[in-house]
């Protein structure tokens, strides 16, 4: 009897990873033939999917040389029935054991859904679960699911996040794969580091707060326009400012250990403006975004500094003024950031600083050397603007 594999993903794109790991399980499964199901993406215009030709395309160039994988003549849709779809299969094959090999997302969907048990019936799983959700499905189906493999799990996020960078990629990928990618800019430039962002953002904030995230995006982009800033950077750093702000005290911390970040005595006793830093470390470190600008801009718009750029002050401005803010002087200041945003800075600082006095809160250093280099600026430029 024949031992066939189904591979069911997203393949955006098909990297080493795939195919390495399907040689691994040919071996250890003996399986005979491997079928490559790319999936066909609803098109759901926020994220970073290729069209199902140039997936089926770069799937065809992966394998030219891989004789035991196949890809399958069928593309599996978006929330396609899976069981269904075996079925069909099952019944083509006619006498045939199938392995349905299953990512962490697809599998948790499918636990979501159900579905397991049906499909274990049919076919064994290959998984590449992570293993907090392995040990809950092999608890709660005891000896049916196949051990994980030893590989790490893929990241084809990773990846397309260094391709969007134009960083070194060519090591990811089967050669053709690679040159198939640049020739045709695939997964190229800030827009698409953008949409990966988007899709970040949305898996980690509230409803509400990727709401407020988005409206920050656009302010920040509107005022990047009128200030000659970068308006993709500004909108890639306006919707990650607040991607930390709903985790816990603890993953904040692990963070900081992870990464070796010491927070001074003022941060300490405010964990409230940890999310910037966190978010800062978060998208340097594990996301790889190399942008500077963009790190810099979410790491200090919850407390300034001494010298900020002007994009920084989009972001921090762009986080107070955005459509969703509603409070009594939002409107002046949103006219005031579009007029001068060094006005709108210190307009900003002023309200905070008095409310922190009210309160009788510690006032963080940089946050009064921001206001004092805002000060002494503005009353340098009156002199200047006297003596002309
Ligand atoms: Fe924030
Ligand atoms: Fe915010």
């Amino acid at each position: 009897m024949k031992n066939i594999g189904i591979f069911i993903g997203n393949f955006n794109p098909i990297h080493l990873g795939h195919t390495s790991f399907l040689k691994n399980i040919k071996k250890e499964y003996s399986l005979d033939t491997i079928f490559l199901i790319p999936i066909e993406n609803k098109n759901e215009e926020n994220l970073n999917h290729i069209p199902i030709k140039e997936k089926r395309e770069l799937c065809q160039l992966a394998i030219k040389n891989l004789e035991f994988i196949k890809l399958y003549p069928e593309n599996f849709k978006e929330n396609e029935d899976t069981l269904k779809f075996l079925n069909d299969i099952k019944n083509k094959e006619k006498d045939c054991n199938l392995f349905l090999v299953v990512g962490p997302f697809s599998l948790a969907e499918l636990e979501k859904n159900n579905d397991i048990e049906k499909i274990l019936k049919l076919a064994k799983i290959i998984t590449l679960a992570p293993l907090k959700l392995f040990e809950k499905l092999t608890k709660k189906f005891k000896s049916f699911i196949i051990k994980p493999s030893k590989l790490k799990p893929i990241q084809s996020r990773k990846l397309r996040i260094l391709i969007a960078q134009k960083k070194e990629f060519s090591t990811y990928l089967n050669n053709n794969v690679f040159e198939q990618i640049k020739k045709h800019k695939l997964f190229f430039g800030k827009e698409s580091l953008f949409l990966e962002c988007y899709d970040i953002c949305r898996q980690n904030t509230s409803k509400k707060r990727f709401s407020h995230c988005n409206f920050v995006a656009k302010a920040a982009a509107e005022l990047a326009a009128i200030y000659g800033e970068d308006e993709m950077d500004a909108k890639i750093a306006g919707l990650m400012h607040d991607l930390m702000k709903e985790k816990t005290k603890e993953y904040m911390q692990n963070i900081f250990n992870s990464y070796n970040f010491k927070l001074n005595d003022a941060q300490k006793i405010n964990p409230k403006v940890w999310h910037g830093i966190v978010g800062a470390l978060y998208l340097e470190n594990v996301l790889e975004i190399d942008n500077k600008k963009i790190i810099n801009a979410v790491k200090y718009h919850t407390v300034p500094r001494k010298h900020m750029s002007n994009f920084e002050k989009i972001v921090f401005m762009a986080d107070r003024i955005s459509q969703d803010r509603k409070y009594k002087d939002v409107q002046f200041l949103r006219d005031l950031s579009k007029k001068n945003i060094d006005d709108a800075v210190l307009y900003s600082l002023k309200n905070t600083i008095s409310s922190l006095i009210k309160k009788e809160s510690t006032i963080s250093t940089p946050t009064i050397e921001c206001y004092n280099t805002l000060i002494l600026k503005k009353t340098e430029n009156l002199k200047e603007n006297e003596n002309k």
